[in-house]
C-alpha cells in the first residue's frame, strides 16, 4: 500500500505551489545550528516526497539522503534534482523499515506531517527506533505532526479547491472521517483534471494519517531513546502552540543506544 501514485504525484508541486518550501528549510537549517551539538551534516530525510525540502537545503551545505515509499513521488524529485544538477541521493524506503548502511547521520527529518501515515503504536515505535539507529549520538530527528486539538475541535468534513493549470484546471475535493478511538483521518481525495476541450479525468486515493498531542509524542520519544528539545508552533520560532496550531514541528535529540 502506498500514497501519492501516479497522476497523484505529478499534481502534488501543484497542489503545493504556495508552501514556503524555501522558509520551511532555512527555519530546519537554524534550528540544526541552534541545537545540534558538533556540527550537521549528514542528514537522512523520510518522506521526502518531490524533494524540495530536500532540494533547499542542501544549499547550505547539508550532504543528503531523501527517501520516500512511493516510486512516482520519487521520480518528480529526481526529476527536479536532475533539472539543478544536485547531488542529493534520492532512495526508494519505506520509514517502517528504514535500512541504509551509509550511516550514521547527523540529523533525520520527516517533515509536512508525514509521521502521521503511522498508524499503529508499534509501527511509530518501530519508525523511531529505525531513525534513533540511523543517527550518531547525540544526532538530532527534527519533524512535523498533525496536531489533535485543532484537528478535534475544526476538521473541515468536506473540502474543495481548485487550481488553474496551462492544461486547465484542477479540482480537488477531500472528504474526511475521524477515527477517534485511533487518532486517524481518514481522507479521500476525489481529484478531476478538466481539459480545455471538455474532456476530463479523475482518480481516487484514500490516505490514513494519525494526529498527536505534544506529550503524547514526548512519551513516544522517550520511550524510544530520544529527549524530546523543543516543540515550534509550525515553522515559527516565537508563536505559542494554541488550540488553533495544526502543524507541531518538534526537535528532538538521541540519548543513548
Ligand atoms: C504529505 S507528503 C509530504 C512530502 C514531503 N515531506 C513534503 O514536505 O512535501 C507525505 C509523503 O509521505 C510518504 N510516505 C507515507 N508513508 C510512508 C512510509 N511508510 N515510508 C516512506 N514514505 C512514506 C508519501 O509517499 C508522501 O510522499
Amino acid at each position: 500500500m502506498s500514497s501519492y501514485i501516479g497522476r497523484h504525484a505529478e499534481f502534488y508541486d501543484v497542489f503545493y505551489a504556495d508552501k514556503p518550501y524555501t522558509e520551511e528549510a532555512a527555519f530546519v537549517h537554524r534550528c540544526l545550528q541552534q541545537y545540534s551539538v558538533g556540527t550537521a551534516r549528514r542528514l537522512l530525510e523520510l518522506a521526502c516526497g518531490t524533494g524540495t525540502h530536500a532540494l533547499a537545503l542542501e544549499k547550505f551545505g547539508y550532504e543528503i539522503v531523501a527517501t520516500d515509499y512511493s516510486e512516482d513521488m520519487l521520480a518528480c524529485a529526481r526529476r527536479k534534482a536532475a533539472e539543478v544538477s544536485s547531488s542529493v541521493d534520492f532512495r526508494w524506503q519505506d520509514m517502517r523499515t528504514l535500512d541504509i548502511s551509509e550511516g550514521p547521520f547527523d540529523v533525520a527529518m520527516c517533515l509536512f506531517d508525514s509521521i502521521g501515515y503511522i498508524e499503529t503504536n508499534e509501527t511509530l515505535m518501530q519508525v523511531l527506533r529505525g531513525v534513533h539507529h540511523h543517527l550518531r549520538p547525540d544526532g538530532l530527528f527534527v519533524f512535523e505532526f498533525w496536531h489533535a486539538t485543532p484537528m478535534l475541535r475544526s476538521y473541515d468534513p468536506v473540502r474543495v479547491r481548485r487550481w488553474s493549470t496551462p492544461e486547465g484546471e484542477l479540482v480537488r475535493i477531500s472528504e474526511t472521517e475521524l477515527d477517534y478511538a485511533k487518532q486517524l483521518a481518514r481522507v479521500t481525495y476525489t481529484i478531476y483534471e478538466l481539459r480545455r476541450d471538455g474532456t476530463y479525468t479523475s482518480l481516487k486515493e484514500t490516505q490514513t494519517n494519525r494526529y498527536f498531542l505534544v506529550q503524547e509524542m514526548a512519551g513516544w520519544l522517550s520511550t524510544c531513546g530520544f529527549t524530546p528539545v523543543k516543540w515550534f508552533a509550525g515553522f515559527a520560532l516565537d508563536e505559542n502552540i494554541t488550540e488553533r496550531t495544526w502543524h507541531i514541528v518538534a526537535v528532538a535529540r538521541k540519548c543513548g543506544e
